[in-house]
């Protein structure tokens, strides 16, 4: 047996490894390669300290006993991996910035009051980095928009950083690696940190969705971003989960995956249409240009 304790005073088993990665598999659909093993003990062990447990067997003994919704909830927080920045992967902004000029000129939808309609999921939406910026660098391009029924609903399984999103402020550092035109979007306050303004803020809806569980919501999204989150999940995951953001797709609309995905080989409803941009095969136009 492997010695994995690192700096951890926990020692962690080839067995309970794999409790762990069964159990995570199951609930979130992540899966932990054997490279993880190190990453789960020095995640886990701040938790197994917490609960006063006497090491990993016993925490998983405590879960599988029916451990209360916190503890189930930190063992997913603490499994997660949260990479995100602003403008992250920056041509999707700029494409959907063209798609968005293409509906402002001709609305295809309309919703409350009347008023056009314009929704965007950020599926794996972590600290909020990826909606916001959605938000800030759309109602930047198209002010009329916040005349529209638009609405941003970005969702994650971890709730910690959710709350963080919530917030809407961050270390200055995360906008030091934009040009001065973005940086300009965020506003700061009176200790230096950035904000996120207030009109794009009001345009997002955090909530917590596991991605392989229930969705509450009906669609259809223009648009979705779902980046950099299915790289965490096995091909037949992946694709039950591709094939099942294309029901929420408008047939018109355009699904945005992280660089290093594929959809190729996990689902077989969408056609490529740029760098790691997909539209359903089922939308008309494309049929036309074929
Ligand atoms: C690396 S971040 C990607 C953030 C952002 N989309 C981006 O590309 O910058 C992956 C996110 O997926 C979330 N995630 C992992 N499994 C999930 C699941 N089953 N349901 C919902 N979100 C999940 C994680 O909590 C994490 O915040």
């Amino acid at each position: 047996m492997r010695d994995h304790r690192g700096s951890s005073e926990f020692v962690l088993t080839d067995r309970d490894f794999e409790r762990i990665r069964e159990r995570v598999y199951r609930i979130a659909g992540i899966s932990l390669s054997d490279a993880k093993r190190t990453l789960v003990v020095s995640r886990l062990t701040k938790i197994v300290r917490a609960l006063r447990l006497s090491g990993f067997s016993a925490y998983i003994d405590h879960l599988e006993a029916g451990a209360r919704a916190e503890d189930e909830q930190d063992f997913v927080n603490a499994l997660t991996t949260n990479l995100t920045r602003f403008f992250r992967e920056d041509h999707h902004f700029d494409h959907l910035e063209s798609f968005v000029a293409g509906l402002v000129a001709r609305p295809l939808r309309y919703g409350r009051g009347g008023r056009p309609r314009l929704r965007i999921w950020s599926a794996g939406c972590s600290t909020g980095q990826e909606p916001y910026t959605v938000a800030m660098s759309l109602l930047a391009a198209f002010p009329d928009l916040r005349r529209w029924d638009f609405r941003i609903l970005a969702t994650d399984i971890d709730t910690n950083v959710l709350a963080k999103a919530q917030t809407g402020m961050y270390p200055a550092s995360e906008v030091s690696g934009l040009s001065a035109q973005r940086a300009k979007l965020f506003d700061r306050s009176a200790v230096g940190e950035v904000v996120v303004p207030e009109a794009a803020r009001d345009l997002v809806a955090f909530r917590m969705l596991n991605l392989i569980g229930e969705w509450p919501m009906k669609g259809p999204f223009d648009a979705i971003l779902c980046r950099n989150v299915a790289i965490y999940f096995d091909k037949p995951t992946q694709g039950r989960l591709f094939d099942r953001l294309g029901t929420m797709l408008a047939p018109d609309g355009f699904l945005y995956i992280g660089h290093s995905e594929n959809l190729q080989a996990v689902s077989e409803g969408y056609r490529l249409v740029g760098k790691t941009i997909y539209q359903l095969k089922t939308n008309p136009a494309q049929k036309d240009a074929a």
